[in-house]
């Protein structure tokens, strides 16, 4: 079966389980994030496994389904609680499907989060840090192979991988809701084991503020069809080296969970503003 033939299965099976109406935007919730889903109104979940050519397998702390519901009356999103890695063994063509698949059900921006070992030394745990941009060193890139024409051209302009107007609203949003929000660069690394001591030096050296195993090819495969970005990592921990302590998932998780409610005021303000934003094109039109 071709890949577009596989797109318009995933699509096809995703908008029976939706009442007409198209999608605004797609939030990946990353580790410990998931939670941020149960804000949604009038909401469907759509696990995985049911999805055809979704993949099968995710690893612990995600629920692996897709959550889709209103953050206002006319203004329906999907949430991935738990996403597709590339450490997992997956092609990279499958961790980026889901954003590929959403994006024909009309989406027009992505919001991707994630939780990562923060680099920059004024980083505590629990910091929230937009994305100002990327390192991607996974050795890898979503985009190799045959261009999908249909998506996108084949050497997409990655100047504003993460869109300056989304990060200029999520600062104002920040602000008015008294959140700190930190501002960096993400180096994705293909994982599985956490960084050694000289990795995070290189990392440093190279820029980076902030490491983790994903959302670089996602984001990747939004920039190629289109999508404004906005990226929100949650440092759950200090990178390795920085600390004395060693790095357990355990960890990772109990901190993403602390960070639950500033992480959920943003996301919640964010995408409100969106909602009003959204509301106010469509008066203007009908005037
Ligand atoms: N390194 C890579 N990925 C991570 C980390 C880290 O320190 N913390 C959470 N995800």
């Amino acid at each position: 079966m071709s890949f577009q033939e596989q797109l318009a299965e995933a699509v096809a099976y995703i908008q029976n389980h939706l009442s007409g109406q198209s999608l605004k935007g797609l939030v990946i919730l990353g580790s410990g994030l998931g939670a941020f889903a149960d804000t949604l109104k009038n909401s469907v979940a759509i696990d995985y496994k049911n999805i055809p050519h979704f993949q099968k397998s995710w690893v612990q702390g995600h629920a692996g389904r897709l959550v889709v519901g209103d953050v206002a009356p006319g203004f329906t999103i999907a949430c991935m609680q738990g996403r597709f890695h590339y450490y997992e063994g997956h092609s990279m063509e499958t961790v980026v499907f889901p954003v590929r698949v959403l994006r024909q059900l009309g989406i027009e921006f992505l919001i991707v989060t994630n939780a990562a070992g923060g680099i920059n030394a004024a980083f505590q745990p629990g910091t929230l840090m937009m994305i100002e941009d990327h390192l991607n060193l996974m050795g890898d890139n979503p985009l190799r192979g045959e261009n999908h024409d249909v998506l996108g051209p084949r050497f997409p302009d990655m100047s504003e991988a993460y869109s300056k107007t989304l990060r200029a609203l999520a600062q104002q949003v920040a602000e008015d809701a008294h959140i700190d929000l930190a501002r960096g660069v993400y180096a994705g690394l293909s994982g599985p084991t956490y960084e050694t001591p000289a990795e995070v030096r290189m990392l440093r050296t190279l820029g980076a503020d902030a490491v983790g195993m994903s959302t670089v090819p996602e984001v990747i495969a939004a920039n190629h069809m289109g999508v404004p970005v906005l990226g929100v990592s949650c440092i759950t921990n200090a990178a390795c080296g920085l600390s004395d302590q060693k790095l357990s998932h355990q960890e990772v998780m109990e901190t993403a969970e602390q960070a639950r409610q500033r992480f959920t005021t943003l996301l919640s303000g964010v995408l409100n503003q969106l909602a009003s934003q959204a509301a106010g094109s469509l008066s203007q039109v009908g005037h």
